[in-house]
């Protein structure tokens, strides 16, 4: 006997919303979305990530033996951090020779080996370009120091004293001292914003630019995809040598005065360089992330270039300079960059910065705070990068004692700046010795909390932060709505969920977070947009809404996919 049911379909592969279908027309097709778009992004530390010799020291064959394990987590690029040669004063930042690798980390070989085993993977590379200093061990500032007339003189900054004993000018270094050092054979001062063994190379020099932009170009022939340009702020200073106002009184944990860098950073010029090497980048189809610290989404906006024609992605660190769980507060950091003129760049965490475990974590709920962040970064409109071991949950863990310190800016300015070594800590691969990074000594200490936090445990335990990373990572991957959606903020006013809509041609993904540590209710306004329902997608500990009401547990986390109820049909 036939039955006939009347029945409402609520299948969430629905239907358009009707906001959604206006946006349709400003959309890019999907395959017009670039690659680096569509990817995610994850930054290796050699120095921390796999030892595959046992020197206590990460390196390339240790990175080519995680492949796998990246792959499976949902990585489609990943950016080492500087591994060719350096003394290693800081940690590979001070490179001695641009187109080889360190031995501590293996060979131009390795290298090859590496780029063909991801490349099998579909993983692609992008390495680090020291642009604005070399390693004093160079030998263009070997040459350059070695008289005042010799060929290399002008690549780097040499001037002058003032007076007997006194540098150029007042600038400081931001790692402490003088930004000048007096090289005593030739009477001269060169220039360094960073540490003495990393002197500024004068980018005003047009054959600087033509060497520099060669080693781009050498890369690229060795197949990397792309760069990430380390400290692009600071590549030309005032040729005059204007003394940099005091920005307020005081001193800094080096005991300098705090100097608004005026005459030092941010200076025009960058964008004639930028854009010659976007049009080399753009040759190779490569991509170009900038290490951009901007205070607001105008200066942001200017690394895009007006034509586009500069970086791609210049890094968003507005966002990790909200410092605590606030809705309001990322709500407007997310609302300003959804305004900038190119495609946005989330950071959470890096390995300059404390982890976002540490910055965000309440000591109660550090596991379920870290899921939280990674629902937020990685389903906003935007290329994220992860920093490695931020997908199992690992902690900042400074030294205690001074002469632990391996970070130079560590010893110079304990206590009040321990340095950088407590977010460059081994990556915690299991619970064995060292945590399985290495069989030898490490060059750092494992964390503690790598007996729970570790890839070997997380993989089993399907609450881990790792499996939650999986999780997300995989829905980016095949969400249209989430890859290239448009960033719609809801429920404004709430001071403590933190909610958002993605739609794309109509396919509609919310996102709600509590930030706070009490559960809370939220209506979502999903009629005004469209929609009739959301289904849950992932979630923690949330269950789906009905009539739109939606109870989060503290912290919770919740993405659900929007749906319009179609008319009732007819079903036999
Ligand atoms: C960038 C790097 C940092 C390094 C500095 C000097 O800020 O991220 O680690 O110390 O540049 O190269």
């Amino acid at each position: 006997m036939k039955r006939t049911v009347l029945t409402m379909l609520s299948i969430c592969a629905c239907s358009m919303g009707f906001n959604a279908v206006a946006q349709t027309s400003t959309q890019l097709a999907a395959e017009d979305h670039p690659w680096w778009q569509r990817a995610v992004f994850y930054e290796i530390y050699p120095r921390s990530f796999a030892d595959s010799n046992g020197d206590g020291v990460g390196d390339l064959k240790g990175i080519a033996s995680k492949l796998d394990y990246l792959k499976n987590l949902g990585v489609d690029a990943i950016w080492i951090t500087p591994c060719f040669p350096s003394p290693q004063v800081d940690f590979g930042y001070d490179v001695s020779d641009y187109e080889n690798i360190d031995p501590m980390y293996g060979t131009l070989a390795d290298f090859d080996e590496l780029a063909r085993e991801a490349e099998k993977r579909s993983i692609r590379i992008i390495l680090d370009l020291v642009v604005n200093h070399t390693s004093d061990q160079h030998k263009w500032f070997l040459d350059s120091k070695s008289s005042r007339t010799s060929e290399h003189r002008d690549w780097y900054i040499w001037r002058d004293g003032r007076g007997p004993g006194q540098p150029p000018n007042n600038w400081v270094s931001t790692f402490g001292g003088s930004a000048w050092k007096l090289d005593p054979a030739t009477g001269q001062y060169y220039y360094h914003y960073f540490y003495p063994e990393q002197p500024d190379l004068n980018w005003r020099n047009p054959a600087v630019r033509g060497a520099m932009f060669d080693v781009t170009r050498w890369w690229y022939k060795r197949g990397v995809s792309g760069f990430r340009l380390d400290a692009v702020d600071t590549l030309f200073e005032d040729p005059e040598l204007h003394d940099n106002p005091i920005a307020h009184p005081g001193t800094n944990a080096f005991g300098d005065p705090f100097e608004e860098n005026k005459y030092n950073t941010k200076l025009p010029e960058v964008h004639d360089v930028l854009q010659g090497l976007r049009k080399i980048a753009d040759e190779y189809g490569a991509v170009l992330i900038g290490e951009t610290w901007t205070a607001d989404v105008h200066e942001l906006n200017h690394y895009y270039g007006a034509d586009h024609n500069e970086l791609q992605l210049p890094m968003d660190f507005l966002f990790t300079t909200v410092n605590k769980l606030s809705a309001a507060d990322f709500r407007k950091q997310i609302a300003e960059v959804n305004t900038a003129s190119g495609w946005p760049t989330f950071v959470i965490s890096n390995h300059d910065i404390v982890r976002s475990y540490d910055r965000y974590g309440d000591g109660e709920h550090n596991d379920q705070i870290a899921k939280l962040m990674a629902v937020l970064y990685l389903t906003l409109r935007g290329t994220p990068i992860l920093y490695y071991g931020e997908e199992i949950g690992m902690k900042t863990t400074p030294p205690a004692r001074v002469e632990d310190v391996k970070d130079p800016i560590g010893r110079k300015g304990w206590p009040k700046e321990k340095g950088r070594d407590g977010e460059r800590t081994p990556m915690q691969w299991d619970r064995s010795k060292n945590a399985g990074f290495t069989t030898g000594t490490p060059w750092l200490p494992v964390s503690p909390t790598y007996k729970t936090h570790n890839v070997a445990a997380e993989s089993k335990d399907p609450n881990s932060v790792l499996q939650f990373y999986k999780q997300v990572l995989k829905l980016r991957h095949t969400n249209q709505a989430l890859l290239y959606g448009t960033y719609t903020a809801i429920n404004e006013d709430d001071p403590n969920v933190l909610s958002y809509l993605r739609v794309y041609n109509g396919q509609g993904v919310v996102v709600v977070l509590n930030m706070s540590n009490v559960p809370r209710n939220v209506t979502l306004p999903l009629k005004a947009n469209g929609f009739s329902s959301a289904r849950n997608l992932i979630s923690t500990g949330v269950a789906a809404p009905r009539a739109g009401k939606l109870s989060l547990p503290a912290f919770g986390a919740f993405i659900g996919e929007l749906c319009v109820k179609s008319a009732p049909t007819a079903r036999q």
